[in-house]
C-alpha cells in the first residue's frame, strides 16, 4: 500500500495506486502527489502572526483583498451547493440517484471546507435548501448550478495572483466540469 496526497484538499489516499481523482475534493490526479512530494494549497498559507507585523488580525493572511472576496463567494456557492444535493439525494427516485446527490454533497462540503482552511476562518452555519420532487428537474437545476460556478471559477481562476489560490479555482473549475458531465451520461 502507498500513501498520496492530494494538493487541493490536502486529504490523504491510501492505495496501490493514485485514484484518477480525488475521492474527496474531486480533483484531477495531476494533483495528487506520492506523500513526500505534495505541496497542500491548505498548508501554503503564512499565518499572519508568524510575520512579525501589526497585521496578525487580518483574516486570511496573505490573500489578496479580491481573492478574499472571491473565496467568500466560493464558500457560499459551495455551501448552497451541498444543501441543494442533500435535498435532491432526500427526493431521488432510485437508489443510485441517491448515491450519487449524497456524493456529490460531499464533495461540494469539501470544496466549502477548503476555503475555510484558505482564509483560516470557522464554516458557516448551513441553512437548508428546497429542491423538486422528480429527478428530471434536479438534473437541470444541477447543470444550471454547476455551469455558474464553472463559470464563477474561470473568473476566479484569471483574477487570482497567489499560485495557490489560482491552483485551487483551476482545479475546481475541472471538478464541476465534471458534475455537468455526470449528470449529462446518467
Ligand atoms: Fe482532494
Ligand atoms: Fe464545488
Amino acid at each position: 500500500m502507498k500513501l498520496y496526497i492530494c494538493e487541493i484538499c490536502g486529504d490523504a489516499y491510501i492505495g496501490e495506486e493514485k485514484p484518477t481523482d480525488c475521492p474527496f475534493c474531486g480533483a484531477k490526479n495531476n494533483f495528487i502527489k506520492n506523500a513526500d512530494e505534495a505541496k497542500p494549497i491548505v498548508n501554503e498559507k503564512i499565518p499572519a502572526s508568524t510575520r512579525g507585523d501589526d497585521r496578525s488580525s487580518t483574516r486570511g493572511g496573505d490573500i489578496s483583498e479580491l481573492s478574499q472576496k472571491n473565496l467568500l463567494e466560493t464558500l457560499a456557492l459551495e455551501t448552497r451547493a451541498n444543501a441543494m444535493y442533500l435535498c435532491m439525494a432526500g427526493k431521488a427516485s432510485e437508489y443510485k440517484i441517491k448515491a450519487m446527490y449524497k456524493r456529490l454533497a460531499k464533495v461540494e462540503l469539501e470544496h466549502a471546507v477548503i476555503v475555510t482552511k484558505l482564509l483560516g476562518i470557522v464554516m458557516p452555519e448551513m441553512k437548508a435548501e428546497t429542491c423538486a420532487d422528480e429527478n428530471q428537474e434536479n438534473f437541470q437545476k444541477t447543470i444550471e448550478l454547476e455551469d455558474h460556478a464553472v463559470e464563477l471559477y474561470k473568473k476566479f481562476t484569471s483574477e487570482a495572483t497567489e499560485p495557490n489560490i489560482r491552483k485551487f479555482f483551476g482545479a475546481l473549475m475541472q471538478v464541476e466540469a465534471g458534475h455537468i458531465e455526470l449528470i449529462k451520461n446518467l
